[in-house]
């Protein structure tokens, strides 16, 4: 097998270059070029100085995450990086791209570092429940200061390239189109400096303020989390102990997490994400159809959130309404959510001018005859739908994309009402529709496999996770959380309150339990509306006008500032139903809340499975990860079934009397996974 590394001479420098696509990821056969080719460098008289740069569209992006879990193969990526550190010629890193993880840690093993001005440099283990593990939790403080080192290695988020030479990360910027020959120039002018620049060999200093308040800043978005608080610790270390005795306890918590359940969750989300976005039956080569302006029907809240997805990415919208006034009400809304995000600096004023200046509102249905791809984004009324879909086909170009966001009708009823269902599709977007990162993609029976992939690749220019769901009531999400729901409920009848429930589920890491998801959604959603019919427990709620937060009540007491407390009324209301139903309340235990309102969504997405209503297990864990915030530290519901150990959750569903799908059952008693 020929080597991803090879050499370039110029003069007394040497050029070592990887091409290892797709993203240049420090495997096996990288890491052994990369330690030939320096210790060629070193060996060979004529050498005084080397560069280390790669080719394709980035610098080595990270270790080579499949080979976690395996048995480790030399050289390790920590003693390569110590390696390139010794040397006694100087190396320049030539960074493009993203030098990410790994790569980072490379390029700061290096001597001095030089960079594009449109290359990324961060270090995102900690996404993947890992630290950056070959030296970098060391290195990054001595180079960049503590505070800084906490912001890349702790949260994961990647910096620019200006940012990286502000802070003494890199040591000078690249043209765009010259890194190669301006880093031969730059290794030119250091090739006879001495001493070499080592960053272990710098110190830092402790700075118990800075960490203090990232601690403080951040403990929400950790909260749940192994990996952050380790990559704390070791850049704590950095400050307080020799470099050696640093890269002995980062090699220890490195360890420690790679072998935990959280980082093996976090790196089944990575693939599955990616994986997610593959169609099994369609080419990966399939030409697209073009989308060049996308027409949404409906400017209510998801009407406009979906716009906005299209209208950031640089896609013209025409939007449609029937009344000129819903019309404005909801452009308003558009322009106003984008200036608070300007407000916040996450967009700058010309650019949410751009976005609105791409926008067509209008009310004349026929507009829509210019878009490539039409939303139906209306309230879930068959008959309306079936209606607006009717109207479509007659106005529609020939090959145009037709979508519903609907989030449980049948696809397949609406694509019958046009002489062209291989084109209709679903697009379920998650609310609120500009900020969630999930689309399930409705596969319909007519369906053609080019509309599908289309949809795919645009979710990834809007930068959605999507992912491929069945024609089934609810599809993937909702349809498994239907379950919880109404075993949440039962549970309440039968003695547990509300609280005890959602407690049970936030300390599983979960945004919110049931019933503070049922009061921010609306308690009245679906509701029959007739205050004299009540059957269960959210009738009863919903005939006193407890609708949830916007009401001020619903399963909690809400008070100006919408904090909620425990309800007197609700307890009573859950009494007297009980009473009414005959049920005596008794104790619940944690237990029997996880098996009925947890092991019943995994259930759930067996029998999802099974119909051939999703792809893949993999799946499904990425729609409740990106839709409905599972921790994704547990992997999505499937993912934490395996580890849960799928013998306890048919126990724990046997016990309660529910009926367990097959393939989980088979699953379980053969020791298999859930694919
Ligand atoms: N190892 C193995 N495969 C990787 C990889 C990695 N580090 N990074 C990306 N890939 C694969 C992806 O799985 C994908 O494969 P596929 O085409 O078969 O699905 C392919 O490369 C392309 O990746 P993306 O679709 O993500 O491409 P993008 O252009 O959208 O993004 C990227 C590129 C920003 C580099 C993104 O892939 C990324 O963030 N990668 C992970 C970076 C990372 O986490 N690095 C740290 C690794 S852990 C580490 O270094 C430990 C060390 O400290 C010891």
């Amino acid at each position: 097998m020929t080597s991803p590394i090879r050499t370039e001479r110029h003069d007394d420098i040497l050029v070592i270059i990887s091409d290892n696509p797709p993203v240049n990821a420090l495997g096996a056969a990288v890491r052994t070029g990369l330690e030939g080719a320096i210790k060629q460098g070193v060996a060979d008289a004529s050498i005084a100085a080397m560069v280390i740069r790669c080719d394709g569209r980035t610098f080595f992006a990270g270790a080579d995450i499949t080979e976690f879990g395996k048995p480790p193969v030399e050289p390790l990526l920590p003693t390569l990086v110590d390696m390139i550190e010794a040397s006694s010629k100087p190396v320049v890193a030539a960074i493009h791209g993203t030098a990410f993880g790994g790569g980072c840690e490379v390029a700061i093993g290096c001597h001095y570092r030089i960079a594009v001005p449109s290359a990324k440099l961060g270090t995102p283990e900690v996404k993947l429940g890992l630290l950056p593990g070959a030296g970098g939790t060391q290195r990054l403080p001595r180079l960049a200061g503590v505070a800084l080192a906490l912001e890349l290695t702790a949260k994961g988020d990647p910096i620019s390239a200006k940012k990286a030479l502000d802070a003494g990360l890199i040591d000078r910027l690249a043209g765009e189109d010259s890194l190669e020959a301006d880093a031969i120039a730059f290794a030119n002018e250091v090739k006879t400096k001495r001493p070499i620049p080592r960053a272990s060999e710098r110190e830092v200093a402790a700075d118990a303020d800075a960490v203090a308040s990232f601690k403080k800043d951040n403990a929400r978005r950790f909260r749940g989390f192994e990996a952050p608080a380790a990559n704390i610790a070791c850049v704590e270390k950095a400050t307080s102990s020799s470099f050696a005795d640093g890269i002995a306890f980062e090699r220890q918590e490195f360890m420690r997490l790679m072998m935990g359940v959280q980082s093996a969750a976090q790196r089944h989300i990575f693939f599955a994400e990616r994986q997610a976005s593959k169609i099994d039956d369609v080419p990966a080569d399939i030409p697209l159809r073009p989308i060049a302006r996308v027409g949404v029907i409906g400017a209510g809240t998801m009407g406009g959130g979906i716009s906005m997805n299209f209208l950031s990415a640089g896609i013209p919208v025409t939007i449609v309404e029937m009344q000129a006034e819903a019309l404005d009400r909801g452009t308003g809304t558009m322009r106003r959510n984008y200036e608070a995000t300007a407000a916040k600096g996450r967009m700058k004023p010309e650019q949410v001018e751009a976005a609105m200046a791409a926008l067509k509102p209008t009310l004349d249905f026929a507009d829509l005859a210019e878009c490539d791809l039409i939303i139906e984004a209306v309230y879930e009324n068959m008959d309306v739908k079936k209606e607006i879909f009717t109207k479509l086909d007659g106005i529609a170009k020939p090959g145009a994309i037709l979508a519903s966001n609907t989030s449980y009708l049948d696809i397949d009823e609406i694509a019958a009402v046009t002489a062209r269902p291989q084109d209709v599709v679903g697009m379920h977007f998650f609310s609120p529709a500009n900020v969630m990162k999930l689309l399930e993609v409705v596969r319909g029976e007519k369906t053609a496999g080019d509309v599908l992939a289309t949809v795919m690749a645009l979710a990834k220019k809007i930068r959605k996770v999507a992912v491929v769901a069945g024609v089934t009531y609810g599809f993937i999400g909702n349809r498994m959380l239907m379950p919880r729901q109404v075993e949440a409920t039962k549970l309440l009848l039968e003695g547990a309150t509300p609280e005890q429930i959602d407690r049970v589920h936030v300390a599983f890491g979960m945004p919110m339990g049931p019933f503070q998801m049922a009061d921010l959604a609306g308690v009245d959603i679906g509701w029959h509306r007739d205050p004299t019919r009540i059957e269960n427990i959210r009738d009863a709620l919903a005939a006193e006008n407890r609708w949830g937060q916007k009401t001020k009540a619903g399963f909690y007491d809400y008070d100006e500032k919408r904090t909620p407390s425990n309800s007197a009324r609700v307890a009573e209301i859950i009494d007297d139903f009980r009473k009414r139903e005959g049920v005596t309340p008794r104790e619940i235990t944690e237990d029997e809340i996880v098996a009925r309102t947890l092991y019943t969504m995994v259930n759930e997405g067996a029998l999802i499975l099974e119909e051939g209503k999703a792809q893949r297990a993999s799946d499904i864990d990425v729609v409740w990860i990106y839709g409905y915030g599972w921790p994704v530290y547990r992997g999505g519901p499937m993912f934490w079934a395996q580890s849960e150990g799928l013998a306890k959750v048919v126990a724990g569903l046997e016990q309660y009397g529910f009926p367990v799908a097959r393939s989980l059952k088979d699953a379980a008693s053969s020791g298999g996974r859930l694919k």
